[in-house]
């Protein structure tokens, strides 16, 4: 196989894409009944690996489904799939359903009552996406965004492959012309589409706490310790709607994104309208934190 080919991993097995195939009876795909997990890599060391599982883990309590490896079994799949693919900054993305049953039924099997052979094993599915750097002039040029109505569930803590939410309030940012939604419930900011949500204001990080509105992000943590270890002031604390408008910047994270800077919202600039001091010398600290992983720190 050549390095060139999109070998993904499939039930223990790695295979080009297009041989990788599931049984129409798949829960993930009638339900959407599945959870996942995108973990960036940069120069072929994953980034927060543990913390990834960890969320990988805890998504699995949720959904009442056995972890079907442990963290080294997990680790050492990556690692053969990225020997697989080449490339230097990638992502790992990486999904489990609850299989296909014989029938369409929204019952699930319990351990206890089933015997262990006759359970139906869940669909272990795995592949590397490529990831271009993010160009820093391309990225402070900034996101224009729309708040839209955050109609979700009240269990976004799931990192749950049932996306069709998120989908259609991405469709509302692109109907109205803009990159992406940030999401309020109640009068408060929750996340973006696919990313959490901060602001800064008067010199002070703000972001919603955890909690079942919102998915607790891998990239939010890390943002939260580089500023704290930089002695930059960090709050988690609810994010009234209002705030947004007298925000001095507002920026988007995540594992894909990085850190994005919000420059225009509802038509209005953000602050003076261009990415700003704070979210320049977090994203320098954030490449920083980049280029030590990649040498091995
Ligand atoms: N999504 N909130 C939502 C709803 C997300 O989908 C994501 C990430 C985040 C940020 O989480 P993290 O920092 O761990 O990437 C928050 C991934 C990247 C995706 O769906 O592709």
């Amino acid at each position: 196989m050549s390095n060139t080919e999109n070998i993904v991993y499939l039930n223990g097995k790695y295979l080009p894409v297009e041989e990788a195939t599931i049984s129409v009876m798949d829960r993930g795909f009638l339900f959407g009944d599945g959870i996942y997990e995108v973990i960036p890599v940069f120069g072929g060391k994953l980034l927060r690996a543990d913390e990834h599982l960890q969320r990988l883990q805890n998504s699995l309590n949720r959904i009442g489904l056995a972890n079907p490896y442990d963290n080294d079994a997990w680790l050492e799949m990556f690692s053969h799939l990225l020997e697989k693919n080449a490339g230097h900054d990638r992502a790992i993305y990486l999904q489990i359903s609850r299989g296909a049953y014989v029938k369409r039924d929204l019952g699930t099997q319990k351990n206890a009552d089933v015997p262990e052979s006759q359970l139906t094993p869940p669909t272990i599915f795995s592949m590397v996406l490529q990831v271009t750097p993010p160009d820093i002039e391309v990225v402070s040029a900034g996101i224009s965004a729309i708040t839209v109505d955050d109609f979700r569930w009240n269990a976004c803590d799931i990192k749950s492959t049932s996306l069709v939410a998120n989908v259609m309030l991405k469709q509302q940012a692109s109907d109205a012309g803009v990159e992406d939604a940030i999401l309020i419930k109640n009068g408060q900011v929750t996340e973006g589409t696919a990313s959490n949500m901060f602001l800064v204001k008067d010199g002070i990080l703000v972001t919603p706490p955890t909690g079942k509105r919102l998915l607790p992000g891998i990239t939010r943590d890390l943002v939260i310790e580089i500023a704290k270890n930089n002695i930059i002031l960090v709050e988690e604390r609810e994010i009234q709607q209002s705030e947004l408008v007298t925000a001095d910047e507002i920026w988007m994270t995540s594992s894909t994104r990085e850190v994005a800077p919000v420059i225009k919202l509802n038509g209005e600039a953000v602050g003076s309208g261009v990415a700003g001091e704070m979210w320049k010398r977090m994203m320098d600290l954030y490449q920083q934190y980049k280029q030590q992983l990649r040498n091995g720190g």
